[in-house]
């Protein structure tokens, strides 16, 4: 399987175009050893012919430029992408698909509630039927069971439902339910090798553990250091507990969790633009180092 990092950083991208945060600033003036990330999202493939895109995110119009196997050009208007699945209605993770209008119709995988976002606050759905037949919506279940895309013969998918927080638009917002939020387990049928995703997760709790102690490599939700770090960088009041994306730190935070898994490869992504772990020069990022966890960047290639 094959996994490609189209964009590694939470909502706002890094650096955020209004922001003036210490890592914002030092990126753009150069004293700040970091590297730029577009808004979260990743492919796979099977084959690396055929690619099923988690998440379209606002920046995926850079990403596909940036990602020749995206833009095969096999004929006059060409694309590699065979489907869209989101994992939660945000805007950082479903924005991308208006860019991809001139492409419609396209196959949308997504959660009933995620459907019903994008067909009411955020009506991605019945505007795009305008173009071309617009998304054609595969319901994704929440039972744990496998699914298959048809792109991607090898892969085999599951959804696990995640707690964490719907998004600031949708009437969930502050009471989510099953549904709102998922994880992906996928295998690769021949290697056997499988994959947790997770760019939103605000707990991990005993099924969540069970699917990422079967997976060989974690792909998880990296937006926070701290908890209150909006606060404390003076940018904003939620809280990543608010938000549903537990912080790294702390007691009962992912770095205190990852230490039950000293077998998988973790790979935090969907980082925010506050978070010190982007400073290459931190002692938070030379932590996470001796922790042998990794931190996702554009264009990073995993092959499982
Ligand atoms: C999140 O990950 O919590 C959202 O992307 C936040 C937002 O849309 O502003
Ligand atoms: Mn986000
Ligand atoms: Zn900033």
């Amino acid at each position: 399987m094959h996994i490609r990092v189209l964009g590694s950083a939470a909502g706002g991208g890094f650096p955020q175009w209004n922001c003036n945060c210490r890592q914002c600033a030092g990126l753009r003036g150069g004293s700040l050893r970091a590297q730029r990330r577009t808004q979260s999202s990743i492919a796979l493939s099977d084959d690396g012919v055929n690619w099923l895109l988690c998440n379209a995110s606002p920046d995926i119009r850079a990403q596909i430029d940036g990602f020749a196997p995206l833009q095969p050009a096999r004929r006059l208007r060409d694309t590699a992408i065979a489907g869209v699945l989101l994992m939660d209605s945000q805007i950082d993770h479903c924005t991308g698909l208006l860019s991809l209008r001139e492409g419609c119709p396209h196959t949308v995988w997504c959660t009933a509630r995620v459907h019903e976002d994008l067909s009411s606050g955020f009506p991605l759905f019945p505007m795009l039927e305008h173009w071309n037949g617009g998304l054609q919506w595969q319901p994704v279940d929440l039972d744990r069971e496998p699914f298959h895309i048809a792109a991607c013969e090898h892969l085999r998918l599951r959804a696990i439902p995640l707690v964490s927080n719907a998004p600031p638009y949708s009437p969930n917002r502050g009471n989510p339910q099953p549904g709102d939020t998922i994880g992906l387990f996928i295998e690769d049928q021949r290697s056997g090798a499988a994959l947790f995703y997770a760019p939103g997760l605000g707990q991990i709790d005993d099924d969540v553990a069970h699917w990422m102690t079967r997976a060989d490599c974690l792909l998880l939700d990296g937006t926070l250091w701290r908890d209150d770090e909006m606060r404390v960088c003076g940018v904003g009041q939620s809280l990543g507990s608010e938000m549903g994306h537990l912080p790294q730190s702390g007691p009962g935070g992912m770095l205190e969790r990852l230490e039950d898994f000293p077998r998988q490869r973790k790979v935090l992504i969907h980082i925010n633009n506050t978070n010190p772990i982007l400073d290459e020069d931190s002692a938070e990022r030379a932590l996470l180092e001796r922790r042998g966890i990794e931190v996702a960047y554009d264009g990073m290639d995993i092959v499982l």
